[in-house]
This record gives structure tokens, sequence and C-alpha cells, in this order.
């Protein structure tokens, strides 16, 4: 079938079966593993069985990821003091709130699949959806994957070696970072169901990592209690405010930190139609679960100020350990080093999931080259079906626990996931934690202030439009003049990092003007003129119809 053009490919996935019936803390796995909606085959509709409670775990899950136990080093030195720190994750949780609020009352206005490529598409012209489709392809999955890779592979070679081991080798760390990009995007490769049930086992350990912290701090707080004697006492002789920095652009730095950290929250819409009762709980689940996250980064972020002397936390991207380790000794930095990059892993795979489904919508949507729309092996590929194949020597129940239910093994969007894992492991290679905390966020806040932009846009051109939940004018408001005042400080604290987003920008719209955009006008012309609606004329006239 041909998709529509401003629909991202909705009905074009055929794995939607087998991942229906994963459960992730009891919500569906298109939910959970499915952010873009590409593989959920557009049935979000049929699926309306998101809770309050289901909703809350799934939103948290998704943002608590490998920054809480990462970010601190780059906010604390870039922001200077204890104090100044928390100011920085305050607001870049509250930051990361508004944005989440902007971003429901879109997906509510507009239910498509495909998130931000949609409203911007819709709001600004298919351009604007393409150019962030390209840089999502470019820079913002490789660029998460790639920085998750790398945490990973801090905190496995520290559980691994040792928690003193603090100034292990980068390229050790690199080699392991890369190892787990691998496996995860085999693990993708053979079936879907790999890769979502190697995500249910990770689930939990993000929450017990975290939890293990915030209360190993709080009790640290109350007793004094700590393996390698007196915790630090930084905080006491220094004070919460010392040496706090007075230089702006270094608090920029500090903030793209501290949203990476909350990052994953415009994932909140993407489950907007799935909900049982969107207008009462999509909004009490945004309202609840950023609250909560904010206080658990906070407490945790107190938890390392009041055990660790601040160039310890400044020192490494695995203040966990040293947390670890200063509490409990050696098991103790093992145990969290583990669980971090369990976490860390978790992250991954989901990650390498949906960007697999990303690229694969892309290809097809002729935004990429055909290969990489292409499932399986190659374009003549036909799935290994070796469950149905009763003569095969391997036990039925353990094929089946791995096989996607029609299709096998290998069905899978595999040179989409090659070229994902490809361009990630350039920059687990070139980067770094800290360069790429910020490329991603320039690049990313580029897009998010776009969307919210055009949340106001929308509010002004169509007033009427039905909006299921409606945040205060105020919300997307505060979040355009933050997000600009990030955007414009970044030029002078990272020119590097800002002028290569710029440049995959700009190589977005010259392939766009210069290339897809006018095939699939030409395109749009020949076979989309028998659907009888008028999509040449503009995403907005289109969309006023299609809602109708
Ligand atoms: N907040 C997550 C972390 O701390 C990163 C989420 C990455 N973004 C995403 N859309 N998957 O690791």
């Amino acid at each position: 079938s041909v998709s529509s053009a401003f629909d991202f490919a909705p009905n074009l996935f055929p794995l939607s079966s087998t991942a229906q019936g994963y459960t992730a803390l009891g919500a569906p796995s298109n939910a959970a593993l499915d952010p873009s909606g590409v593989m959920s085959g557009g049935s979000l509709e049929k699926n309306k069985s998101i809770t309050y409670l289901n909703g809350l775990s799934l939103v948290v899950g998704l943002i608590i990821g490998s920054g809480i136990f990462s970010s601190p080093s780059q906010v604390n030195r870039n922001a200077g003091s204890p104090g100044a720190s928390l100011i920085v994750w305050v607001v870049a949780g509250i930051l990361a709130w508004t944005g989440a609020a902007s971003y429901a009352e879109l997906g509510g206005a507009i239910p498509l699949n495909g998130g931000a490529q949609v409203y911007l598409s819709k709001i600004f012209g298919e351009w604007a959806g393409f150019l962030f489709t390209w840089c999502a392809v470019c820079v913002l999955k490789p660029g998460s994957a790639a920085i998750i890779a790398i945490i990973f592979g801090e905190y496995l070679v520290r559980a691994i070696i040792g928690a003193d081991a603090v100034d292990a080798s980068t390229w050790l760390d690199k080699s392991v970072a890369m190892g787990g990009l691998v496996f995860v995007t085999l693990l993708n490769c053979i079936s879907t169901k790999v890769g979502t049930r190697s995500a249910d086992i990770f689930m939990f350990m993000k929450f017990l990592a975290l939890l293990g912290v915030t209360i190993t701090g709080v009790v640290v707080a109350f007793t004094g209690f700590s393996y390698k004697g007196v915790a630090s006492d930084d905080w006491k002789t220094k004070g919460w405010w010392e040496g706090t920095n007075t230089d702006i652009s270094n608090w920029a730095v500090a903030l793209y930190a501290g949203l990476w950290a909350f990052d994953g929250w415009d994932n909140v819409n993407y489950v907007t139609a799935e909900f049982k009762n969107p207008t009462r709980d999509l909004p009490r689940v945004i309202h609840t679960s950023l609250p909560l996250v904010i206080i658990s980064y906070i407490l945790a972020n107190i938890s390392y100020f009041l055990v660790l002397p601040a160039d310890v936390i400044e020192s490494s991207n695995t203040v966990a350990v040293a947390f670890g380790s200063q509490v409990f000794g050696p098991i103790g930095s093992l145990v969290l080093a583990l669980f971090v990059s369990g976490s860390c892993f978790g992250a991954l795979n989901a990650t390498t999931f949906t960007s697999g489904r990303l690229v694969y919508a892309a290809g097809r949507e002729g935004y990429l080259p055909e290969l990489f729309g292409t499932i399986g092996l190659g374009k003549s590929h036909r799935a290994v079906r070796l469950h149905a194949n009763t003569k095969s020597k391997i036990p039925r129940k353990i094929v089946d626990w791995f096989a996607d239910d029609d299709a096998g093994f290998f069905f899978t969007p595999i040179s989409a996931m090659a070229l994902n894992a490809i361009v990630t492991a350039i920059y687990i290679v070139i980067g770094s934690f800290d360069t790429l905390v910020t490329f991603y966020g320039v690049a990313g806040y580029s897009f998010y202030f776009l969307a919210v932009l055009g949340l106001i846009i929308l509010r002004v051109k169509e007033p009427e439009l039905e909006r299921p939940y409606k945040t205060w004018i105020t919300t997307p408001i505060i979040f355009c003049c933050v997000s600009l005042f990030l955007l414009s400080r970044a030029v002078f604290a990272e020119p590097v990092q800002t002028l290569l987003v710029v440049a995959f920008m700009a190589a977005g719209l010259v392939v766009w003007f210069g290339w897809v955009g006018r095939r699939r006008n030409k395109e749009k012309g020949r076979f989309r003129h028998g659907e009888g609606d008028g999509g040449e004329k503009g995403g907005w006239k289109f969309w006023k119809r299609w809602r109708n």
C-alpha cells in the first residue's frame, strides 16, 4: 500500500503481531519499544489499554538511563559548585517537564505516528519533517546510542577490572562500548522477540541502581556510615556555593549534560493515543512522572555530594562506581557498576530497536536509499521459518521463545540497523561523553524548539482544533525561551559541535530541496491523485481534510 505523504509509513511494518503481546510493566510493547509507532502498524487506536500507572512507569522508565550516573561530572565541572549544579538539575528538569507537557498537547492534536517528524511536516511543511528524520538518522539516534554505549563501556570495564581503575585506557572503554553495540545490534537482528525480551530483563536494573544511590545517600547522611571512613566533608568546609561559575556559556554546557539525563520525555506523547482515558490520565502522568524524576535526580545528586569530594565527582563519568566504592568498598562498586551497565545495556537495546524501525521507515518513505527500507537479509530474502520446521533439531519450545510468530528469524530491518550501528560506531570512535552530549543536545533541542514553537503557531492558526490535552500557554513559551537561550549559547560554548550540527542540517536541506523533495513531489503527482485528498497542495490543507 502507498502511504500518504504525511503518515509516517504506518502500515508498512509487518512485525507488529509479534511485539503486540509483549508487555513492559504491563504496558503494550509498541508503546515501550516503538515510540515512533512504526511497528504498531498504525494500530494505536485499537490498543486503548494504558492506565495511569502504566503510563507513569513507562515514562519514568524511558527517561532514566545512563545520564544520572554519568552527567554529574560534566554538570559540576561547568557549574562550579554543588549548589549551582543542583540549580542546573532543577532547570533541566523543568525544561523537560514543560517540553513533555507541550509535546503531549501536540500529540493529542495531531494523533499520528512519527512524533516530531509528523508535527513539523504538518506545521511547517514536509521539508521540516524530512530534516528531522534526516537528523534523527544521522545524529540523534546514533548519537544517543553512542553516548549510552560509551557509558556502558566505562561502567562494565570498571565492574571487571575494579573501581579504582578510574584512568583505564579510553580505548579499552571504547572497545567494550563497541562490543556492546555489536552485540545488541545482532540480538535485534535475530528477531523482534529477542530484542523485546532482553529489554524486559534490564528494565528494573535502572530503578534498582538509582534507588540504591538515593537510599544509600540518605542513610549515609543520617548515620555517617561509610566503608572508606568519613564521607566527604567538602560540602561542610567549602559550602554549597564556593566556586560557582560566572561564565554563562559554561552553564549552558552544564545544562546540556543535565538535559541528557532527562531526555526521552519526547516519547511521552507517543503513547497518548493508547491511553484508556487520555484527557484525564495523560496530564496526570506527565505532572507526576516528571516531578518524580526531578526529585529522584536531585536526591541522587545530593547523595553524591554528601559522599564524594567534588573533584572525585568531576574526575570521571562513572560517579556511581566511586560512590559505591566509598560507601561499601569493592563489593559496592562492583554491584553498582554491574547495575548501571545493565541499565545502559537495556537503554542501548531499546534505542537500537527503535532506530532500526525509524531508519527502515525512512527508507520506505523514500527519504533514504531503498536498501534501508528492506526486511531481512536482502530483497528476496525469505524469513528463516525454523520454528515452523518440525524437523529442526532445536527443541520447539526454545525456538518459539526466540522466533517471531509469523516470521521466524532474521525478519527484521537488518540493513537499517546495520546503517545505524555503523554511524553509531563512528561516533563512539571519534567522540566522548562530553562532546557527544553537547552535540546531541544542540541537534535535539533545535527540533524540540521548532516543534514547540509549532504548537504556539498552531494555537494561533487553528484555535478550533480539537485538543484533548491543552497546556497553559506559558508552558511552551517558557520552553521556547529557555531552549533558545541554550541554543544561542552553544555557538560560544562549543563551536565545533554546534557547527557540525549546522552542517548536518544544511546537508539535509540540500538533499531535500535538491533531490528527495523534488522526487517526492513528482511521485505525489503520479500516485497520490487517486487518493483525492489534494495532499500536494501543502501539509496544512491536507491535514484539515484528513481530520474530517
Ligand atoms: N535520559 C536517558 C539517559 O539518561 C537518555 C535518553 C535518550 N533519548 C532517547 N530519546 N532515547 O540515558
